[in-house]
C-alpha cells in the first residue's frame, strides 16, 4: 500500500497531524476558505443541500464539521436539528462562536468526534454529510462504515470533495494555482507553511469519481452517485444506506 499524505510528514499518524494542522489554521480557516475558493464553496455547498432536501431530514449528522459551515448550510434542507463532530478543538470552538453570533444554538451542537469511531448508535441520523473531509480521514472505509453504521435504513450520506479536472485549460489552469498561488497565499495568511501544500498532495493522491463510489459501496451505500461541479473542481457524492 501507499504511504498516507499527511501534513507533516513526521512519524505522527495521520490523524494526529491532521488534528493539529487544523488546531493551527482554525483562527484564519473561514477567511481564507472564502478567498481561495473564490466563493464558489459556497454554491458547492448549496447543490448538495438540494439533494438532502429532496430527503426531508430532521436530524442530520456533519461529520468533519469543522467551523460548522456544512451544519448551517444543511439547516436551509428544512433539518429540524444538525449535530456537527470534529477532531479539531480548534475549528469546533471557532465554529460554536459563530453558532452563539448567529443564534444557532439550539439548533445545531458541535461536539469532538472522530469519524472513525462515532459515538452514536446505529440507525440514528436521517442524513449525514461531509464536506471537504473525507479525503483528511485516516482510514476513509472506517470513516465511511461508521456513517453507514449511524445512518436510518434508506437515509441519505451526502459528499462533497475535492477532484482534479481532466480538460485543457482548466487542468492547467488548476495545476499552477492550486500547487503554486493556493500554497503561497496559505502559508501567508495561515502562518502554517505546510497546509496548503498538504491540500494539493492530497487532493492529488485522493480516489475520485468512479473509484470513491466503490468506497461508497464497500461500506454498504447503494444507490452510489457522482455529480462532478465547475469543470470536476468539486465532486458531489450521494447515496443511500
Ligand atoms: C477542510 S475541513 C472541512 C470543514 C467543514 N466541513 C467545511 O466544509 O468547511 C476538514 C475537517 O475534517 C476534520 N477531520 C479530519 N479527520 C477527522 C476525523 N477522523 N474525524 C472527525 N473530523 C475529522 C478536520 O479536523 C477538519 O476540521
Amino acid at each position: 500500500m501507499s504511504e498516507p499524505v499527511t501534513p507533516y510528514k513526521t512519524s505522527a499518524s495521520k490523524k494526529e497531524e491532521v488534528r493539529s494542522m487544523f488546531d493551527n489554521i482554525a483562527g484564519k480557516y473561514d477567511f481564507l476558505n472564502r478567498i481561495l475558493s473564490l466563493r464558489i464553496d459556497v454554491a458547492w455547498r448549496n447543490r448538495a443541500v438540494r439533494i438532502l432536501k429532496t430527503y426531508k431530514p430532521v436530524h442530520v449528522l456533519d461529520v468533519a464539521c469543522g467551523t460548522g459551515d456544512f451544519s448551517i448550510a444543511a439547516l436551509k434542507s428544512g433539518a429540524k436539528q444538525v449535530t456537527g463532530v470534529d477532531i479539531s478543538e480548534n475549528m469546533l470552538a471557532s465554529g460554536r462562536k459563530k453558532l452563539a453570533a448567529k443564534g444557532l444554538t439550539d439548533k445545531i451542537q458541535l461536539l469532538t468526534g472522530d469519524s472513525e469511531q462515532l459515538q452514536f448508535e446505529n440507525d440514528r441520523f436521517d442524513a449525514a454529510t461531509v464536506a471537504f473531509g473525507v479525503r483528511n480521514f485516516e482510514h476513509l472505509d472506517k470513516g465511511l462504515q461508521e456513517m453507514y453504521r449511524v445512518l436510518k435504513p434508506g437515509a441519505p450520506i451526502v459528499v462533497l470533495e475535492f477532484s482534479k479536472p481532466k480538460s485543457f485549460p482548466v487542468k492547467q489552469l488548476y495545476h499552477v494555482y492550486f500547487s503554486t498561488i493556493l500554497p503561497a497565499i496559505g502559508r501567508l495568511i495561515s502562518g502554517d507553511p505546510r497546509a496548503y501544500t498538504y491540500l494539493f498532495e492530497s487532493v492529488s493522491a485522493f480516489p475520485e469519481g468512479e473509484q470513491f463510489l466503490q468506497h461508497l459501496r464497500n461500506a454498504g451505500f447503494k444507490s452510489c452517485k457522482v455529480n462532478r461541479l465547475t469543470f470536476g473542481i468539486c465532486s458531489l457524492y450521494s447515496a443511500e444506506k
